[in-house]
């Protein structure tokens, strides 16, 4: 069955909607439901990058932040082996729902969700991809967790949304830091940058 990011979406919806709204955790995923879109257009982008440039056999993907998952099961629909790392344990339980919806309709996958804080939890993979990524630890953790990146061969990032939004001056600051722990960046949409050990 060939299956699209947009039928992936209505089905992901219909299990959002369906919750409790205190289920949400936040307005994050309210706004989103109100216009069907849970998936950003960065969220298409990546996924697609990766479709295209990763390989399905060996490349396993780690995505601390997964929120509801969305991005980690897209990539599981597609055949890839994904992991999500939550510590909202409302969203972490929302991806376990979506994740169970999505096994029924699109075949089983080989997406799994742990309920964690990372980088206390790091665990192995190819590619650590982090769309949106916003979050206090960053803060007041930034060099502890850009060095845990090291043990990644590939990043996938959005350098405007790690941590906090990123005005140009932020955004530098972040891949200068990235290129000095040994990352080369290619540019894969406007933000949005693969870094390669
Ligand atoms: C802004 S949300 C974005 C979620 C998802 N990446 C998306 O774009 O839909 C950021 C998520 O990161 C999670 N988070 C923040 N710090 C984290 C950490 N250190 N380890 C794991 N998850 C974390 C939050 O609970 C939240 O669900």
């Amino acid at each position: 069955m060939k299956v699209s990011i947009d039928d992936m979406e209505e089905e992901a919806c219909k299990v959002m909607l369906a919750l409790d709204p205190n289920e949400l955790s936040g307005n994050f995923y309210r706004r989103r439901l109100e216009k069907k879109s849970l998936f950003s257009a960065c969220d298409r982008l990546i996924i697609n990058y990766i479709k295209n440039n990763f390989d399905i056999k060996k490349d396993a993907i780690l995505e601390p932040g997964c929120g509801v998952g969305q991005l980690s099961l897209a990539l599981g629909v597609f055949g890839f082996k994904a992991e999500g790392l939550e510590c909202d344990r409302k969203r972490y339980d929302n991806a376990v729902k979506i994740k169970s919806a999505f096994d029924k309709k699109f075949g089983n996958s080989r997406v799994s969700f742990t309920k964690g804080t990372y980088p206390e939890l790091a665990p192995n993979a190819e590619l650590l991809v982090s769309n949106n990524f916003a979050c206090s630890y960053v803060k007041v953790n930034e060099d502890k967790m850009l060095k845990s990146f090291v043990r990644y061969p590939n990043l996938i990032l959005n350098i405007k949304t790690f941590g906090f939004v990123r005005n140009d001056v932020e955004q530098k600051d972040l891949m200068d830091k990235l290129i000095a722990l040994g990352f080369v960046p290619s540019l894969i949409h406007k933000t949005i940058y693969l870094l390669e050990k």
